[in-house]
């Protein structure tokens, strides 16, 4: 008798286009930081649906405020005011450094749509030619034609040029090759503080300051992508709160609706007054189901105490990892910022995820050699020891 998952893979093969490259594994139910597949088995995840699942699988103030929600309204146009959309916007004004949100229902819509506000605003103010965004060297901004443009990584635009004009490209953390590419023709530089896909990069002390001095001097607004790095992931609300900076506009999406889909947007009034009605839009943006399970993620990463509980679990994780190093010194680097944490190897680390998976435990590897951790905020002790004892055992 065919079991349920060799069922799902044939399905999945025969019906769904194949965009993903697998693991022959169908997760069926989670619980805080476990997930179990169809044949049962459990496993730890450190990957949170690539940083999705930052309170942990179905957590019960998430999962309570879709049931209210379900119950009481899924849907309706934003030509009408949307109660837990309003209430979300204000929770995410008043602890960031924005003043407007624009809602969207993933990463790519928030970055596209802070790619068209930011040259909307220059031609608002009549620098007609003021059109070029910057963005960094492996970078990582989306799928849709605009953000995959803005994502400097090579690998992604094959097969899609054209691509969208007047984006360039410059090394991440290097203030000098943006002062040579940022001119009265850039709109805007588009940076994520901590860079996820290529490779868990963070910026270097005094970078994302001086990015911001450079783009006040040349006319210029800052970007920041915290679509993988907000939302508590680094132990602050926002990672830009590390660098004592704040940008003109940033976008949020993965953990803001604690597994439902939802993307903002949020800039400063001066730069918002730019998106008027009819300039931009979303049907499903702000919807009021994904927007009451962002206000219930907002209000658990509030509580006292919980982010500052990151840190203590970040330094953990880090303690763990510096001695496993001294037992493998494949691992060549390891980069942390709260709970984004990368360990950059001598070798491919496809085959240690793998490994990983078989014994139990969710983990990624990025660039070919960088195994990337993105647990649960809510990660144990006991957990990271558990992942610990199983690199122990795979790693060279
Ligand atoms: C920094 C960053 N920006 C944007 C995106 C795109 O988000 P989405 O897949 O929700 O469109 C991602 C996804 O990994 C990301 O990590």
């Amino acid at each position: 008798m065919a079991s349920v998952q060799d069922d799902v893979l044939k399905i999945t093969e025969k019906y769904i286009m194949e965009t993903y490259g697998r693991y022959p594994v169908t997760l069926v139910r989670g619980e805080g930081c476990r997930v179990w597949d169809s044949g049962g088995k459990e496993y730890i995840d450190f990957l949170s649906g690539l940083a999705v699942n930052g309170l942990g699988h179905c957590h019960p103030a998430v999962v309570a405020a879709i049931r209210e929600q379900a119950g009481r309204l899924l849907h309706v146009s934003n030509l009408y005011h949307i109660a837990p959309q309003a209430e979300l916007a204000k929770l995410l004004v008043t602890h960031s450094f924005a003043d407007k949100v624009f809602f969207a229902n993933s990463g790519a819509e928030a970055n596209e749509a802070a790619i068209k506000l930011a040259r909307k605003y220059a031609k608002d103010r009549g620098e007609d030619d003021r059109y070029e965004i910057v963005s960094m060297i492996q970078s990582f901004h989306g799928r849709t034609l605009a953000t995959v443009t803005a994502t400097g990584q090579k690998k992604f635009h094959h097969g899609f040029e054209p691509l969208v004009p007047g984006f360039h490209y410059v090394p991440f953390n290097d203030i000098s090759a943006a002062e040579a590419v940022v001119t009265h023709k850039t709109c805007a530089v588009m940076v994520e503080p901590v860079q996820g896909e290529g490779g868990v990069h963070i910026a270097a002390e005094g970078y994302l300051p001086a990015l911001k001095e450079l783009c006040r001097d040349r006319g210029a607004l800052l970007i920041f992508d915290e679509v993988q790095c907000g939302m508590g992931r680094t132990g602050r609300l926002f990672a830009y709160e590390h660098f004592k900076v704040a940008p003109d506009i940033m976008t949020l999406a993965k953990a803001l609706g604690g597994g439902v889909p939802i993307g903002a947007m949020l800039a400063t009034d001066v730069v918002s007054k730019s998106f008027v009605p009819g300039t931009h839009a979303s049907t499903f943006g702000g919807n009021p189901l994904s927007c009451a399970a962002g206000v219930a993620v907002m209000k658990t990463l509030l509580a006292p105490g919980f982010l500052g509980d990151v840190d203590v679990r970040s330094r953990y994780f880090l303690k763990s990892l510096q001695d496993l190093q001294k037992r493998h010194r494949v691992i060549r680097e390891i980069r942390i910022l709260g709970l984004m944490i990368g360990a950059e190897l001598e070798e491919d680390g496809v085959a240690i995820a793998r490994e990983c998976l078989d014994r139990g435990f969710l983990i990624n590897c990025t660039m070919g050699n960088v195994l990337r951790f993105l647990p649960p905020l809510i990660i144990t002790e006991e957990e990271i020891d558990a992942l610990m004892a199983v690199l122990d055992r795979i790693l060279p």
